[in-house]
């Protein structure tokens, strides 16, 4: 990798990417093949809810042979103590880690964390910018599922604005020629000029879904959002993923994934359908998590 840190996609190429995929479908097979990492305690400072990630790494690590620490972020709350800065916190939380899972909701606070700690640190969501681990996840189940990642048709549904999945999976992309990348997204939430890479073969669907000739559908998801920034329930109707549409409409031979967590973009009846594999997803993220542990644990 670039660095020793996992900040953003931009950090990996298509080798790092495909190193870190076969290393996760050999931990995949056979999970108790290693304990490489016996000793080493992860720390996880996540200041906005989460289950995949926290208890994921917790997971991976516990695999791995090593430990974990979890912030709670009982300081920030004045009733409880005195508050404490972020870069106080993470700077004392790091001391006792050899490498630190760090989420927070302003996309700023990455580097004031980086700049205070002296051990590596993987971005687990600054904000609406970015969730690189949750690309790797993705890429890891498309290649499940596809075999490969070369070529293919790729429709992204929910908040082309605010998914810092979408923007992870879209940087990602950049290594592997997709043969087009359609967006699908309400008024408002579409993709911001900063992820429109030239070199990407985008196509815009707003305010409704088209999943003519797809390989993959990513339900990005849709947050409810509040005041001008709600997303009416008739737009997220036209963007909700069907039992009959996924039935009629969705290529047989289309993997649908999530990041989850589900609001109610996807019918719960599609779960039951043999190409919804987006639990899966979650699932084998741990064996992703534990390739990217060993990298910058080593
Ligand atoms: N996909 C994801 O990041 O899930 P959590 O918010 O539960 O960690």
């Amino acid at each position: 990798m670039a660095t020793r840190h996992l900040l953003r996609v931009g950090d990996l190429d298509r080798l790092d990417i495909e190193a870190l995929l076969d290393r996760a479908e050999s931990l995949r097979r056979d999970p108790k093949s290693t304990r490489s990492r016996v000793g080493a305690v992860l720390g996880l400072a996540l200041f906005q809810p989460s289950t995949r990630t926290l208890t994921g790494f917790q997971a991976a690590m516990a695999r791995l042979g090593g430990a974990s620490v979890v912030l709670s972020n009982l300081r920030m709350r004045p009733e409880m103590s005195e508050p404490e800065s972020l870069e106080d916190t993470i700077r004392v939380l790091s001391a006792y880690c050899d490498a630190l899972v760090f989420r927070h909701e302003s996309p700023d606070a990455l580097e004031l964390a980086v700049a205070v700690t002296s051990c590596p640190v993987v971005n687990a969501g600054n904000g609406d910018d970015e969730h690189p681990t949750q690309a790797l996840i993705d890429l890891f189940a498309i290649r499940r599922w596809h075999r490969r990642l070369d070529g293919l048709r790729i429709g992204i549904v929910g908040d082309m604005r605010g998914s810092r999945s979408t923007h992870s999976l879209i940087g990602a992309l950049v290594h592997f020629a997709p043969a087009e990348i359609r967006l699908m997204f309400p008024h408002e939430r579409g993709l911001p000029p900063a992820w429109r890479v030239p070199s990407l073969p985008f196509t815009d669907r707003e305010g409704r879904l088209d999943f003519d000739d797809l390989d993959v559908l990513y339900m990005a998801g849709l947050p409810p959002g509040t005041g001008e920034d709600v997303v009416p329930g008739e737009t997220r109707a036209k963007l909700r993923l069907s039992a009959a549409d996924a039935a009629a409409r969705l290529p047989s031979r289309a993997v649908i994934l999530s990041p989850l967590p589900r609001i109610d973009e996807i019918d719960r009846a599609v779960d039951e359908r043999p190409n919804a594999r987006y639990f899966e997803q979650s699932g084998e993220a741990q064996y992703v998590r534990m390739a990217v542990l060993e990298r910058v644990l080593a």
